[in-house]
C-alpha cells in the first residue's frame, strides 16, 4: 500500500487534577482523558523524494516543523532509517475539523495518526506500547490519542491505565474561534497561584494512583453519566476562567439549560463541553446557547464519546 486514510479523534478532559510539579519540571497529573466523534482525517501517502510535506485545509495550521505531525514523521524517519531509505518521502495532508488550540489534543491526535499511518506504511509492525512510547517524545497527550477511548492517564499525561469503554453520552461544545489558550501560560499561571498546596514530590505518584479509587472512575466503571457529569473537574479552570470572562460566561450558558448533566472546560482551554444523555437534547442546547449568546465568533459542535483513537479508514 502506498497510501492511508485515518481518523484522528478529538479528546476531552473529564477530571484533570493538578498535583505537583515534577523533577523535569512538567506538571505530575491525574487525569480521565476520553475520545470524543469530532475528528480529522488525516492521509499518509508515500513519495519517491526523501522529504516530508504536510498539508492542511485550515489557514491557521503550520505545515513545517512546528507542526507536530511533521515532528512525528521526522521521528519516524530518524528511528527507522531503513525504512525510510526503503520507501522515500511522506505527504501528509490533514483535513482539519477539530479547534486548533482549544484543549481538545488537535495537534496530538494528528501526530499519533502520523504515527500509525507510516507504521504501516513502512510495514513495520509496531505495538501499540511501542507506538505509544515514540508518542511520548512528541506531547503529553500523544500516547493516549493512539488507542483513545476512557482512560486514567497520570505522570504527565503519559501514563495509561484504560477504562472500559462509555457509550452512549452526547457531548456540545463551545469555542470561540479567535481566542486560543496557551498551555504552557495555564500550567505556570497555575503553578505562580496555587503551587504552594502542590504535594511535595515523595507524595506525587501516591496521589495519582488514589485517583485510580476516586469517585468519578467509579462513576466510569458503573457507566453513570449522570454521576460522571457531577463529578466533572478540572483545576485548569482556576486559572483560565478568570483570564478569559468569554468562557466563564459561555460554561455559565451550558449550566443553565435544561438537559445539561454537566459542564467543564476542556483540558486548558478555552472550549467548554456538556454532557447529554440523548443527541436530541444536546441538539436542542446547541441551538439554545445559540440563541443566548448571539456571537458568529462562536463555533458550536454535536458529537458523542467513542470507544477508539486512530483508526485506519481506507487505504490504497
Ligand atoms: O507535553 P506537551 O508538549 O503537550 O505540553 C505542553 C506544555 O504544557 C508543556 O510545555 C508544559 O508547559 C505544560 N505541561 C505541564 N505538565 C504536563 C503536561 C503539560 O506543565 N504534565
Amino acid at each position: 500500500m502506498r497510501s492511508y486514510s485515518l481518523i484522528a479523534p478529538a479528546k476531552i478532559n473529564l477530571y484533570l487534577e493538578i498535583i505537583g510539579v515534577r523533577p523535569d519540571g512538567y506538571h505530575e497529573l491525574a487525569m480521565i482523558l476520553q475520545s470524543i466523534g469530532l475528528a480529522d482525517q488525516i492521509d499518509v501517502h508515500s513519495i519517491s523524494t526523501d522529504s516530508i510535506r504536510v498539508h492542511c485545509n485550515h489557514p491557521q495550521v503550520p505545515t513545517d516543523k512546528s507542526n507536530l505531525a511533521y515532528r512525528a514523521a521526522e521521528l519516524m524517519a530518524m528511528q527507522f532509517p531503513e525504512a525510510f531509505a526503503q520507501y522515500g518521502g511522506v505527504e501528509i495532508s490533514i483535513n482539519k475539523q477539530i479547534p486548533v488550540a482549544a484543549g481538545l489534543a488537535g495537534g496530538s491526535t494528528n501526530a499519533a495518526a502520523v504515527l500509525v499511518g507510516i507504521d504501516l506504511l513502512w510495514k513495520l509492525g509496531l505495538t501499540q506500547p511501542e507506538l505509544e512510547e515514540l508518542g511520548r517524545t512528541l506531547g503529553s497527550d500523544v500516547p493516549f490519542c493512539v488507542a483513545g477511548g476512557t482512560a486514567i492517564a497520570t505522570g504527565r499525561g503519559d501514563q495509561l491505565s484504560p477504562l472500559p469503554s462509555l457509550d452512549n453520552i452526547y457531548i456540545v461544545l463551545g469555542k470561540y474561534r479567535s481566542l486560543e489558550v496557551s498551555t504552557p501560560w495555564a500550567y505556570k499561571t497555575y503553578r505562580q497561584q496555587f503551587g504552594d498546596s502542590y504535594r511535595d514530590s515523595n507524595n506525587l505518584a501516591a496521589r495519582a494512583n488514589a485517583v485510580h479509587s476516586g469517585a468519578i472512575v467509579k462513576a466510569v466503571l458503573d457507566k453513570d453519566a449522570g454521576e460522571i457529569a457531577q463529578k466533572l473537574h478540572n483545576d485548569l479552570e482556576r486559572v483560565v476562567l478568570p483570564a478569559y470572562p468569554q468562557v466563564l460566561q459561555l460554561r455559565e450558558v451550558f449550566a443553565n439549560q435544561e438537559g445539561v448533566l454537566g459542564t467543564m472546560m476542556s483540558g486548558s482551554g478555552p472550549t467548554v463541553f456538556a454532557l447529554f444523555e440523548s443527541q436530541q437534547q444536546a441538539e436542542l442546547v446547541l441551538l439554545q446557547v445559540r440563541e443566548a449568546i448571539i456571537d458568529e465568533d462562536l463555533e458550536l459542535f454535536v458529537t458523542r464519546i467513542i470507544t477508539h483513537g486512530i483508526k485506519v479508514v481506507s487505504s490504497v
